[in-house]
Formats: structure tokens, sequence, C-alpha cells
């Protein structure tokens, strides 16, 4: 599985209408469902056979409904909504209550100012369109529905304008504490809580301009990567503790409890750029900021300024810290 699909299972979405070659796409990308449209006009969301609803027609046929709402937006229309049944409703609630206590003990402070802006409602599943009335006024994002994997480029260049892709779907209720792709409690509860600070919201634009300045794949994907170590998996320092900020630790109710025992490293764009990982366990190479301004001033500098340049003087950077550790690390 090469590191681009690695990385491409959390950036989600709108797949485009028409067949692909989804034996392909499954050899690939395993982590996260390909949307096809059939020939009749239906919408169907293809489950890895591991996947926990994959058995379960219910379920089956509200991830193709759900997908074919994305895949029929029109951008500039509001967000289409879903009609949630009151078991979805119940995963929601059922999560969200558990994930606020660990978010007490474990998040940064940042995010959980984030939280009391936002205030999402914790009963219930909001909807993108309502998720993003609420951050608007915050700090101007707004959310896109996606039916399946965005590539890169869209996924982060669209930060840049305050934009945010994310799916709709929640994860099957027979195992509420856990998901094999990004569903809509990782999307809102993860990513909507910190982009209603207006510090990360920050952060996420200039991500997106990056990724939209540099014209190479190669440097494309060194930024997406420090985005997956910060903005998804960053951990910062507190009052002599380490701080989850990033959406994948603060939406996962068993990764929240494992990161602080985790090999958590300081701040390195040379390595969070070049480090690969493996998205079906839990993140065992972390990365620690030193506070959020060190963030701000490390990783939001980088975004603010970095080209092909640049990230190749960081590739070569890499390559000498490797040589020098013994390791090699993609
Ligand atoms: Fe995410």
């Amino acid at each position: 599985m090469s590191g681009r699909y690695d990385h491409a299972k959390w950036s989600l979405l709108p797949a485009k209408p028409g067949i692909t070659d989804i034996s392909v796409m499954f050899e690939e990308a395993q982590y996260f469902a390909p949307v096809a449209t059939r020939e009749d006009g239906s919408v169907v969301v293809e489950l890895a056979a591991s996947h926990p609803g994959v058995a379960d027609p219910v379920y089956r046929e509200r991830r193709n409904a759900i997908a074919a709402l994305a895949l029929n937006h029109t951008p500039g229309d509001p967000v289409p909504a879903v009609a949630y049944t009151e078991r979805e409703h119940e995963v929601w609630a059922l999560v969200a209550r558990e994930l606020a206590v660990k978010h007490r003990r474990y998040a940064a402070t940042e995010y959980l100012r984030g939280c009391e802006r936002l205030g999402l409602p914790s009963g219930r599943i909001p909807q993108l369109q309502e998720v993003g009335d609420l951050l608007a006024p915050l700090t101007g994002f707004r959310y896109l529905p996606a039916a399946g994997l965005v590539p890169l480029r869209d996924f982060y260049g669209v930060l840049a304008d305050g934009l945010f892709y994310s799916t709709q779907y929640i994860r099957h209720h027979s195992v509420p504490f856990y998901t094999p792709e990004p569903d809509v409690l990782h999307e809102v509860l993860g990513h909507a809580n910190a982009l209603a600070s207006d510090r990360f919201a920050r952060l996420y634009r200039l991500a997106g301009a990056a990724a939209r300045r540099v014209r190479t794949e190669e440097a494309l994907e060194f930024v997406s990567k420090v985005f997956w170590f910060t903005l998804e998996f960053g951990v910062l320092a507190e009052d002599g503790e380490d701080r989850a900020y990033g959406a994948g630790i603060l939406s996962s109710y068993g990764e929240i409890e494992e990161f602080r025992g985790m090999d958590i490293r300081p701040l390195d764009l040379a390595v969070m750029g070049t480090t690969t990982y493996d998205i079906t366990k839990y993140q065992n190479v972390l990365f620690r900021a030193e506070s959020l301004a060190h963030l701000e001033d490390v990783v939001g500098g980088f975004w603010e300024s970095c080209d092909e340049e640049t990230i190749a003087r960081l590739l070569a950077d890499s390559t000498v810290k490797q040589g020098q550790a013994g390791v090699i690390s993609r």
C-alpha cells in the first residue's frame, strides 16, 4: 500500500460519479469505502469485508443513500440534510458523552475553548449545514459534504477558502467506539471543535494555502504529512503534561487513552514530512509542540511560505538525519 493511499484514507471525499475499478481501489486502499454510481443512477458504497456494517443490509442502504446526497450536492447550495435514525442519533449521543469526559482530561485547552464556543449538540447528530452555521460567525469555516475519498489537493486546497470536506454517515451501531474510516463523529467532534478556535482555524487555512501553492505531488504529500502529524494527531505540552489537539486522537475513544504512552518526539518538519504511518493501528509515533505558539511558529510558519525549494531542502535534511540515526522512515 503506497504512502499516498494511506494518507488519502482520512482525506475524504467527493467521489466522481461513474463506475470506477473498485477491485483495484480495494487493493490499494482498504480503509475508505469506494463510492460508485451504477448505470441506472443508483449509488453504491463498497464496504470492505472486515467493516462492521458489511453484513447489515439496512446499514448498507443507509450508506448508499447518504453518499448519494453528497454526490448530488451542487456547490453553493446548502448542505443536504440527512434524515438520521434514532439509532444513529443514539450512537452520536453515547460517543459524544464519553469523549467529553476524556476531553477534560486529555485535550489541549485551546480545543476545549473551541468546544465551548461552538456548543455542538450532545444528544443528536448535527447536520453539516448546522455545523457551518455555528462555525461561520466564529472563524468563517463551513462544511462541504463528501461521499467518499476526496483527492488530496482538493481536500486540502479548499481549507484556504474556509471550507472543510466531511462525511455524513455514522459508524455501525454494533461497535460504537470503533470505526475503520472517518465518520461524522470524527469530522465534527474532532475537527469542528478545533475549527471553532481562531488559532487552529488559521492553521487549517495556512495548510490549505500551502497545498494550493506547491506544484509537485512530492511537495503536496510533504505538506499533507505535516498536517497528519499536527492537526490530525498532534499533541502539545501544557503544564508539564501532554495534551492532544489532533482530531484523530480527540475523536478516538481508545486512542485518547493511549497517546501519552506512544513514542512522542519533538516537533520537526523534516521528520514529520517524511515519516510513514499505518492507518490501521494507533499512531505510535507522535510529535509534541512545546506550546500552541511553538506550533504556530514552526508549522504555521512553514505552511505560510513553503514551496518546492523549501520542501526539497527539508527532504535533503531528513535524509541526513536518517543517515545519522541509522533509520529509514520512508
Ligand atoms: Fe480528519
